[in-house]
């Protein structure tokens, strides 16, 4: 099997998984999460993780789903590469996957005493990835299993943390992000 295709339905499948962090830093703010909890002398999750944050990229990846729904037809016919329909149970629990990947992280970092905004390469690139692969693999393990075969999932793992470095740079750049990872 050719590589190009498998490396194009799988970007296209994590669509969903990529908008919700960059949603989330765009409309974040508000009450967080943990309700400035501690354990062990430091925050639960900090106050970069909100409701708000984390309801706006929910529906930020959701929405996208059902637009890519709208135009996988002719963009797959213009392409040459038949792209896949996303349920939308599939589409919620890749956007809200990611968003609680992110909030496992940021759990992990309060334990290993990084403050809010520390880096903790390999994990930020990640985080999203995994927790929007597990929860859809976990809500609708049929399509998970026919959209993301191993090879699939490879391509996945190696290309999103090239394209989330990238993008996390650009909106360094433009000033939404305080950090550029
Ligand atoms: N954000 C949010 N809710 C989320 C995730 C992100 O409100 N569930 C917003 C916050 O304003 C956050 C910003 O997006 O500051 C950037 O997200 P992220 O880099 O994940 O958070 P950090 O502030 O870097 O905090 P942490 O160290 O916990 O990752
Ligand atoms: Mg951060």
């Amino acid at each position: 099997m050719e590589l190009l295709p498998v490396v194009v339905t799988a970007l296209w499948a994590m669509l969903p998984a990529y908008v919700p962090n960059n949603a989330a830093v765009l409309a974040g703010g508000g009450t967080p999460i943990d309700g400035g909890r501690s354990m062990g002398g430091r925050r639960l999750l900090g106050d970069g993780k909100t409701w708000r944050g984390t309801a706006a990229g929910t529906l930020a990846g959701t929405a996208l789903a059902l637009v890519l729904n709208a135009v996988r037809v002719p963009l797959g016919d213009a392409v040459g590469v038949p792209l896949p329909r996303f349920p939308l149970a599939a589409a919620v629990a890749l956007a809200f996957g990611a968003m609680l990947g992110d909030i496992a992280a940021s759990f992990l970092k309060r334990r290993t005493g990084r403050e809010r905004g520390a880096p903790f390469p390999g994990l930020d690139q990640l985080d999203f990835v995994v927790g929007a692969l597990v929860l859809v693999a976990l809500v609708t393990p049929r399509w998970f299993a026919r959209t993301f075969p191993l090879r699939a999932l490879l391509v996945v793992l190696v290309a999103t943390p090239l394209l989330h470095v990238v993008t996390n740079a650009i909106a360094y750049v433009l000033g939404v992000k305080d950090e550029p990872w």
